[in-house]
């Protein structure tokens, strides 16, 4: 029975081994006799090839050997001394420290067609030095093509509004496809940062009309029921006021007071009341004398 390849959660097959390092690197006799020439002319030529045979790399690199055009076996060697053959060995140094890189800002149409630019920002390093050698060509920059394209795909499936809200999913979903399809090039990828999601001009003048509108309504009708309430209260001191002639006094000079107060200018002429209740009460008499 042919075996199925294997489907990943993105639905796509994963990007098959190049090369398989178990294959043991056999050497032909020829390789052999070479080999033993160039250990011999080394030997012979102690005193110079000796500062060709050590080679140095930092805490943070490793060197892939290549031995004959073969990985040699052992995997990668560093941080610290190692030492190669001449002639016969060359070696690549590979850097393992977490690489920051931005993603330029993509312009692209969401689910509900509204053109969006969206910028990210992409933390990964090489985990595996001998595999990023071997499987791809420059593992640095197919990270970087490969991270364009996968913000692309990823927020063209999503709508606006899930654009500028779910940012964190977003970004756990970048990070967990783009991790997927780097793991055989020897490329971890730490961390991904939707940095900035920018509108177009005219749809952000709407948002802000419609959301200027949405706040105006809340106004109105907190004011309308304001004045609801107000209405409701001044009836209810109306009555009150109604019950008690003496009550209408009072309130007449507390608003002298207040104008005089406030009004500095203003020539108070108070006004005898006694003279306007009689459109009030008629002609009857009232329960309270004024004098
Ligand atoms: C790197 O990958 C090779 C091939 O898959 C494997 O043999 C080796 O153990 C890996 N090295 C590390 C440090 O994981
Ligand atoms: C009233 O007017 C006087 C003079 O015009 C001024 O000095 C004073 O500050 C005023 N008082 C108030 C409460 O406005």
């Amino acid at each position: 029975m042919p075996q199925q390849p294997r489907k990943t959660t993105s639905g796509r097959a994963p990007p098959k081994k190049i090369l398989d390092l178990t294959s043991d690197a056999d050497f032909s006799v020829c390789s052999w006799l070479v080999t033993i020439i160039a250990f011999i002319f080394a030997f012979l030529t102690l005193p110079i090839s000796i500062w060709l045979c050590i080679k140095v790399v930092q805490e943070y690199e490793r060197a892939v050997i290549f031995r004959l055009g073969r990985v040699k076996r052992g995997g990668a060697r560093g941080p610290g001394l190692f030492f190669i053959i001449p002639c016969i060995d060359s070696f690549k140094k590979i850097d393992l420290r977490v690489v920051s890189f931005e993603v330029p800002p993509q312009e692209l149409l969401s689910k509900d067609s509204v053109t969006v630019a969206v910028d990210a920002v992409v933390y990964f390093r090489i985990s595996n030095a001998t595999i990023s050698v071997i499987n791809v060509e420059d593992a640095s920059r197919s990270t970087k093509l490969l991270a364009q394209t996968t913000l692309r795909n990823i927020l063209g499936t999503k709508t606006l509004a899930e654009v500028l809200s779910d940012r964190e999913a977003i970004s756990l979903q970048m990070q967990s496809t783009l991790d997927e399809t780097t793991e055989p090039w020897g490329v971890k990828v730490e961390r991904v940062e939707v940095k900035d999601v920018r509108l177009p001009h005219q749809l952000q003048r709407a948002m802000a009309a419609e959301a200027e509108a949405a706040r105006e309504a809340r106004a109105k009708i907190i004011a309308a029921e304001g004045e609801q309430k107000a209405s409701k209260a001044l009836a209810d001191a109306a009555d009150v006021i109604a019950q008690s002639p003496c009550a209408i006094q009072l309130r007449y000079l507390q608003t002298l007071n207040s104008i005089s107060s406030e009004k500095n200018n203003t020539v108070i002429f108070p006004y005898p009341l006694d003279l306007v209740k009689r459109f009030f009460y008629g002609n009857k008499k009232p329960a309270i004398k004024y004098h």
